[in-house]
């Protein structure tokens, strides 16, 4: 599939599925709490997603049996909610969200601690959010897609964290996935040009000891394979000719 360019009416829509998926992190993020459940956060995020006349866009994607993935420590991404696993405090909780408003997606993920955590486990959940931004310095029309992915590597690397690569962002707008692919590290070429009207989640994950990474017997869970702590931040951007706007930003 090619990649997309949105006109201003598919803009504004995808401006408002993010709008609304940026009040669920800033609600989700404020409920989070040692002694709930990870199916207590998908429970709330699910209900307030459909509040705001929207459809959780991971609920039976590919099988995924859930509406917010919710990834506790080693774990990178893709977590199963479960009314067996208790968030404690000096966890740190990645929540991974997307929604559908008319037709257009939106993806965003955050990582918090609860409560009191290590310096390290903080330090690694700011240097993951900070490599967004560092990114996202090169997201303008004119320039490549990689020089965005260059950016976050160097800056995590620079931190002395590692880049998972398996997993990469990816354009998005009419579907969850859409091209192109957005690895969060060097590859052999330069990327796509980038112009106006793109629409792309840029999320680094990252790793404070190796970037491998194993997936559990749920067939979902990644976990780094060294057990390392991992983090993850994610937006949905809009590619403009100056720059870029952040959709999915809130108060975080
Ligand atoms: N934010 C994730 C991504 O960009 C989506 C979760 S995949 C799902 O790939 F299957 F859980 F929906
Ligand atoms: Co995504």
């Amino acid at each position: 599939m090619a990649v997309t360019i949105k006109s201003e009416k598919q803009i504004a829509l995808m401006r408002e599925s993010c709008r609304r998926l940026a009040q669920v992190h800033d609600a989700l993020g404020r409920e989070l709490k040692a002694g709930m459940s990870t199916l207590d956060i998908d429970r709330l995020g699910e209900e307030m997603i459909r509040s705001f006349g929207c459809v959780p866009n991971f609920k039976n994607y590919n099988g995924y049996p859930a509406s917010i993935c919710v990834s506790i420590n080693e774990e990178i991404v893709h977590g199963i909610p479960s009314a067996k696993r208790i968030i404690q405090e000096g966890d740190i909780v990645s929540l991974d969200a997307g929604m559908i408003y008319k037709g257009y997606h939106s993806d965003a993920a955050r990582t918090w601690a609860v409560g009191e955590v290590s310096r390290q486990a903080q330090r690694l959940i700011d240097v993951t959010r900070e490599s967004f931004f560092e990114g996202i310095r090169f997201a303008k029309e004119g320039n490549h897609l990689h020089q965005i992915s260059a950016a976050i590597q160097d800056y995590v690397e620079k931190n002395g964290f590692s880049v998972v690569r398996d997993l990469t962002g990816h354009g998005i707008g009419t579907h969850l996935h859409e091209d192109p692919v957005i690895p969060n590290y060097r590859t052999w070429g330069r990327g796509i040009r980038l112009a106006a009207g793109m629409t792309l989640a840029i999320e680094p994950m990252v790793s404070a000891g190796s970037c491998q990474i194993t997936c559990l017997d749920d067939d979902w869970t990644c976990v780094t394979s060294d057990g390392a702590l991992s983090a993850h931040y994610e937006n949905t951007i809009l590619i403009t000719e100056t720059g870029c706007e952040i959709l999915t930003m809130g108060e975080t």
